[in-house]
């Protein structure tokens, strides 16, 4: 036990409870980023359904990327000239994501944070992306995901939610229903949904057409 913080010096969850996914799986997030290969949704460029949000002029004020992996999403928007900030629980990825931005020459930061505690940052965001990070938390998760985001989101500001789809064949490992992204975000929630539209996500295991997703453009009452 480490005397300053109380926890584990060698606890690879550092004192945070693991997800559902971690519990699952066995091992925590950053071991994901461990293998000479990328991660399966490591698909080393932006998502394209991110791609097409920013060049329609879809985000603006401080962003943040919340489980923003190594980093693509939010170096594309980053070089738009926003202030993003990227926060991701591995920290293998967060590494990845900060010699990216150094040798791309892209002023963005990245720190290691838990999506359930955004309230730690002591910032506030007008736009906030998940470009798949909803989709791994289970039901019992998303309240405390939901809550933690509206913590630090911007009074009419926007979130922006891409996850697997349960729309169609060959889903993503965890499809969201429609339902469950209206039920998780509402007005009892601090949130209206503005659109949730099909669309899709790339990764390693799909062929380019990639998998079926919703992009969920969700405001900040
Ligand atoms: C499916 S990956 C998506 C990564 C990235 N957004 C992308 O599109 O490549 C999910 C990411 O969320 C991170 N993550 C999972 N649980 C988290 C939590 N509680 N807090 C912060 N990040 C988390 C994982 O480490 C992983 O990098």
């Amino acid at each position: 036990m480490s005397e300053r913080s109380g926890t584990c010096a060698d606890d690879p969850f550092r004192g945070r409870h693991p997800t559902s996914h971690e519990r699952m799986t066995g091992l925590p997030w950053d071991a994901s980023y461990h293998h000479s290969s990328p991660a399966p949704w490591d698909i080393g460029h932006p998502q394209p359904a991110i791609v097409r949000l920013a060049s329609a002029g879809g985000f603006a004020g401080a962003v943040l990327d919340a489980g923003c992996g190594t980093g693509e999403n939010a170096l594309l928007v980053a070089a738009l000239g926003l202030s993003v900030l990227g926060v991701d629980v591995a920290e293998t990825a967060l590494e990845i994501a900060r010699k990216k931005a150094l040798d791309r020459g892209v002023e963005v930061e990245f720190a290691a944070a838990d999506a359930f505690h955004l309230e730690r940052l002591g910032r506030r965001f007008e736009t906030v992306l998940d470009c798949g990070l909803f989709h791994t938390f289970n039901g019992d998760e998303q309240p405390g995901y939901v809550a933690s985001l509206a913590s630090v989101t911007e009074h009419d500001g926007t979130l922006y939610v891409l996850c697997f789809s349960d729309h169609g064949p060959d889903t993503g490992p965890h499809p969201i229903r429609q339902d469950e992204l209206r039920a998780a975000f509402n007005p009892s929630t601090g949130w209206n949904v503005a659109a949730i539209v099909p669309d899709r996500i790339q990764t390693r295991f799909h062929d380019d057409n990639g998998a079926p997703a919703w992009l969920a453009t969700i405001k900040r009452i």
